[in-house]
C-alpha cells in the first residue's frame, strides 16, 4: 500500500447534535480535509489523535502502552448544521489530494418532540474477522448483527442507532478499532449512531473506573471518546441525554461514579427530572451494566448500583431501561427493587403490554446479544418474562401514543419477542 492509498480516509458515522450532524472519519493525513454536503456546503474537518502516552496502565501492564499499541491515523471531524430533520442529504468527505470518498446518503433523525421514532438498540457487538484471520477477540455474532442492522437502515426503516457499551472489544488492541469502524460504516453512514460507555472501553486498575478491572486492557476511555465523540460534558464523563421523536434518551455511564452525591448521580436526577413530558412522553433510560439479570456470574449485577440508581427510574418514571454486558435478551415486569410492581397484559393479538397511563415502574431489558459468545440462563427471577439466547436486536416504534418493542434474531430474521408500552387509551 502506498502512501496516498494509506491517507484514503477509511470510516465515516454520525452522531446527533440538535440540529446537526457529527461526521467522523478515520485517514492517515493529518491535514483538514472537507465535507461537501447538501448540495453545496462545505466544511473543514478539525483533527485528532492520541498517542502511546494517552494509554493507561498500572503494576498490571497494559497491551494498549505496550505490544497492542498501533497508531491510530488521524480522526477527523465536522459538524455539518443548518440541516433539516427527518430529511435525506448526501456528503461526500475527503480532499483534492488524498481523494474524495463516495456520495453516501443519510437521514438526519427527528426532531426532539416530533411524533414518530424508528431506533435500533443492542450492547456488546464487537467484531470478527470477514476471512478465517485471527484476532484476539472475536465476537462470533457480531457479523450477522451488523448486516441485519445495514438491511434494516438500507430498507430506510431505522431513524437512529444505539450502541450501549462493549463497542469493538479492541481492548488495548488498538489496530482492531479499525476492524470494527470498517465493519460498521456502512450503517453508521446513513444514520445517527450513538454510544454509551462499557467496561471494555473505560475499565482498568488504578485508573479511575468504577470497577477495578483490566477490561479496557489499557485504553481507560480514551480510544473510545476520541472515535465515538457524544454530546458529552466533558472529557471522561461519557454521560448525556438526546432527544429525538417522542423519545428523551438518558444515557449514563455505569463505570464512573454514580453514587449518591457524585456528579453523575447528580446529573442524571437533573436530567430526568428536567425532561417535558408534553413534548417528549417517553423516557429510557440506557447504559451498560444491569441491575437485573438471570445470568448468574462472578460480575453480572452490582446491589450497589441497583440501589443506587434504581430509585430515581421510579421517581422520575423512566418507562423503559436498557442494559448490556450480559450477552442474552432479557425482559421484566414493570419491576422495583426485585417486586413486580405490575404485569402487562396481553392486547387482542396477544401481545404483552403495559399500561403506563397507570405508571408503576420502568420495564427492564437486557440487550447484551450483539456479538459476543451468548450467555446461558440460570434460575429465572421472579420478575423474568421472557428469556432468549440468541444473536439480535432492539428495534423499537416509537410514537406519542406507545412504544413497540421487538427483539429481532439476527440470523433467523424473525421477531422473538414483542411488547408494548402504553399511554392513555389503548
Ligand atoms: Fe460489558
Amino acid at each position: 500500500m502506498d502512501i496516498s492509498q494509506a491517507q484514503i480516509p477509511q470510516q465515516h458515522r454520525y452522531v446527533t447534535l440538535l440540529d446537526a450532524m457529527r461526521l467522523t472519519w478515520v485517514s492517515g493525513s493529518k491535514e483538514p480535509q472537507g465535507v461537501q454536503y447538501a448540495d453545496g456546503k462545505t466544511l473543514t474537518s478539525t483533527v485528532t489523535t492520541f498517542s502511546q502516552d494517552d494509554m493507561c496502565t498500572s503494576a498490571l501492564p497494559s497491551p494498549a502502552k505496550d505490544f497492542g499499541w498501533h497508531d491510530p491515523g488521524f480522526i477527523h471531524s465536522a459538524v455539518m448544521t443548518g440541516l433539516s430533520h427527518s430529511t435525506a442529504y448526501s456528503y461526500r468527505y475527503g480532499s483534492d489530494s488524498v481523494g474524495w470518498s463516495d456520495k453516501i446518503q443519510f437521514r438526519t433523525p427527528p426532531a426532539g418532540g416530533s411524533d414518530e421514532l424508528k431506533f435500533l438498540a443492542f450492547g456488546d457487538m464487537g467484531k470478527a474477522p470477514l476471512d478465517p484471520s485471527a484476532e484476539h477477540y472475536i465476537q462470533p455474532g457480531s457479523l450477522s448483527v451488523i448486516k441485519a442492522m445495514t438491511d434494516e437502515v438500507e430498507s430506510g426503516n431505522v431513524d437512529s442507532i444505539f450502541h450501549i457499551g462493549d463497542i469493538s472489544y479492541a481492548t488495548g488492541f488498538l489496530v482492531e478499532w479499525d476492524f470494527f469502524l470498517h465493519l460498521i460504516s456502512r450503517p453508521a453512514s446513513q444514520v445517527s449512531y450513538m454510544t454509551a460507555i462499557g467496561n471494555h472501553e473505560r475499565d482498568y486498575v488504578d485508573s479511575g473506573s468504577v470497577y477495578v478491572t483490566p477490561d479496557s486492557g489499557g485504553e481507560c476511555g480514551v480510544a473510545y471518546e476520541t472515535y465515538f465523540p457524544m454530546p458529552t460534558p466533558a472529557k471522561d464523563k461519557p454521560w448525556y441525554s438526546i432527544e429525538q421523536g417522542p423519545v428523551h434518551f438518558t444515557v449514563i455511564s455505569t463505570e464512573h461514579d454514580w453514587t449518591a452525591n457524585s456528579e453523575q448521580y447528580e446529573w442524571m436526577k437533573k436530567d430526568m427530572s428536567s425532561v417535558d413530558r408534553s413534548k417528549t412522553p417517553w423516557l429510557i433510560f440506557t447504559g451498560h451494566r444491569p441491575m437485573y439479570s438471570s445470568t448468574d456470574g462472578l460480575f453480572t449485577i452490582d446491589d450497589k448500583f441497583t440501589k443506587a440508581v434504581e430509585p430515581l427510574l421510579v421517581q422520575y418514571k423512566a418507562d423503559m431501561v436498557l442494559f448490556g454486558h450480559v450477552h442474552n435478551y432479557e425482559r421484566t415486569c414493570s419491576v422495583y427493587e426485585s417486586n413486580c410492581l405490575a404485569m402487562p397484559t396481553k392486547d387482542r393479538n396477544g401481545i404483552d403490554t403495559y399500561d403506563h397511563s397507570n405508571y408503576s415502574a420502568p420495564v427492564q431489558a437486557v440487550i447484551g446479544m450483539a456479538g459476543f459468545s451468548l450467555d446461558k440462563f440460570s434460575e429465572p427471577g421472579s420478575w423474568s418474562l421472557k428469556r432468549i439466547s440468541e444473536f439480535g436486536y432492539l428495534r423499537g416504534h416509537a410514537t406519542r401514543e406507545e412504544i413497540n418493542l421487538e427483539f429481532v434474531d439476527s440470523n433467523a430474521r424473525q421477531v422473538q419477542d414483542s411488547f408494548r408500552i402504553t399511554k392513555g387509551q389503548n
